[in-house]
């Protein structure tokens, strides 16, 4: 079988659609760079780092899911509040079996230097250049993100963002988490575009595969070399940064 070069893909089936008129991005993991906490966490708790950081990570968009899915949103919480418990949850699970917390606390240091770490993560080093590109060509951009809003201030804020972005959206006032259609649709109405006019940006292959059914454009930054969603559906394209997004534009050059 041959095998076609992914760009050839995503060419000719971007090739039919018309180009973006806004652009908006995921958060964690895809602006910013969550790859300090897991440095962090291994400094805390050697030979633990990647399990805690992985684990802490699934069971945050683990919770995500059941709060939405469960007992119609009743049990909600900030994505903040969610974030902390999976920590705990990573830790009790991973840490507390096999090292003794100091006397006293149940590694609440170590939970609050990590919080702090996640509070004010930088931002991937290609972000500005790309957003003013953007800017330039008069694209409106902006987060799309299971973030509250005070953690999504913080961290723009901390990233050096705050004047590239125009649309800082959180899912927090509809208390329901991507994949909820309801939370992509707050894409459409932030910039009163429909969602085959945006692309979405995302590192998650699973927040790029749940935007793509939606009906954004799409773009799945495969920084980590990990295959895409096993089911049935493809993003609009596929990069390694998110300097391709510009590819959605064809004149564009940085
Ligand atoms: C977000 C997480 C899912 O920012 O990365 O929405």
């Amino acid at each position: 079988m041959s095998r076609i070069p992914p760009a050839a893909v995503d060419k000719a089936r971007a090739s039919n659609i018309e180009a973006p008129r806004a652009v908006l991005f995921d958060a964690y993991g895809t602006l910013f760079d969550v790859y300090s906490v897991g440095l962090l966490a291994e400094q805390l708790f050697p030979g633990h780092g990647q399990a805690l950081s992985v684990l802490w990570r699934d069971k945050q968009i683990e919770y995500t899911r059941l709060v939405t899915t469960s007992n119609h949103g009743a049990h909600y919480q900030p994505f903040w509040a969610l974030t902390r418990a999976a920590l705990v949850y990573a830790i009790k699970r991973i840490v507390a079996p096999v090292q003794a917390a100091g006397a006293g606390d149940l590694f609440d240091t170590q939970i609050e230097r990590l919080l702090n770490q996640y509070r004010s993560l930088s931002a991937f080093p290609e972000n500005k250049d790309v957003l003013s590109a953007l800017k330039a060509r008069g694209i409106p951009t902006g987060i799309l993100s299971n973030g509250d809003p005070a953690m999504l201030q913080l961290a723009v804020k901390s990233a050096g963002l705050a004047g590239l972005l125009d649309h800082v959206i959180s899912v927090d006032p509809i208390r329901k988490y991507k994949t909820h259609p309801d939370a992509y649709a707050l894409g459409e109405q932030a910039t009163g575009l429909a969602a085959r006019q945006i692309a979405f940006v995302s590192c998650n292959a699973w927040d790029a595969l749940a935007a793509t059914w939606y009906g954004y454009q799409t773009l799945w930054v495969n920084r980590y070399h990990l295959p895409f969603e096993e089911l049935g559906t493809q993003p609009t394209r596929t990069g390694a940064s998110l300097r391709d997004v510009l590819n959605f534009f064809p004149t564009s050059s940085l």
